[in-house]
């Protein structure tokens, strides 16, 4: 059966981090839908000219062109056991959207809330660095690399993200208040969400949330 296991939170809770280790540790893709549109902007691609200014601003891009990626990338053949989704849905629409494909390829859906606090999420973002090369999330507090500046799994270039700024970061914050926080009653009253305390330790939040996927 297709497992289709999505990762809510606001940003900073965790979820591209967990969501890299769960997908090894299970064998299926990892589908983050800002990791696809960074590539694109990167890449000055159609897609990414159009979604730059939404990403810069922290605002959300439009749902019509997000569902159009990430049908496209659920539908590829490495996907047919499974998949995680990190960052999607971000709204009821998309919510809905992707209800109605897992709905007719019988898939069990798992919902993974890591929930944690402004200020803790805003101390996060402020200190993450993420490699140039590989995608590696790092923290220069809780997850500094060995040497500074170079990611320690392929010597690549570390970079903070440019919505990682302090102003950034706080109309982010508004943006899933206002767009995704929704979703969090929307799944409760499907009764398939699980939520978890991402305060913990990357370690701790990890077992939580493996302990959830393999019930
Ligand atoms: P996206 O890339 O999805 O950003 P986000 O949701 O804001 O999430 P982040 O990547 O910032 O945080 P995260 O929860 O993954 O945290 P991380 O694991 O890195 O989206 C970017 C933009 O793309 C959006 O603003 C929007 O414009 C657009 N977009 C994307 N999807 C969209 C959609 N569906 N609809 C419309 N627009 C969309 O961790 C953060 C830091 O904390 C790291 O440094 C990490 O090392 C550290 N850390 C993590 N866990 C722990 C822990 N337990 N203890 C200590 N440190 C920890």
């Amino acid at each position: 059966m297709m497992k289709a296991i999505i990762f809510l939170g606001p940003p900073g809770a965790g979820k591209g981090t967990h969501a890299k280790e769960v997908s090894q540790i299970l064998n299926i893709p990892h589908i983050s839908t800002g990791d696809i549109f960074r590539e694109h902007v990167k890449n000055q691609t159609d897609l990414g000219i159009k979604v730059k200014s939404y990403l810069d601003a922290g605002k959300l891009v439009p749902d019509e062109v997000v569902w159009e990626v990430v049908k496209d990338r659920i539908d590829k053949e490495d996907c047919k056991n499974g998949f995680i989704l990190d960052g999607f849905p971000r709204t009821i629409l998309q919510a809905e959207m992707l209800e109605k494909y897992l709905k007719e390829k019988n898939a069990d859906i798992k919902v993974i809330y890591l929930d944690a606090p402004d200020e803790l999420v805003i101390r996060r973002l402020s200190a993450r660095r993420v490699c140039k090369n590989c995608g590696a999330i790092y923290n220069l507090i809780s997850m500094p690399p060995k040497k500074d500046g170079i990611c320690d799994i392929c010597g690549g270039e570390l970079y903070q993200r440019s919505d990682d700024k302090p102003e950034v970061i706080k109309q982010r914050l508004e943006t899933y208040y206002k767009e995704t926080q929704p979703l969090i009653d929307y799944y409760k009253n499907k009764d398939i969400m699980y939520t978890i305390n991402a305060e913990k330790e990357r370690g701790e939040v990890l077992k939580e949330i493996l302990k959830v996927i393999n019930e």
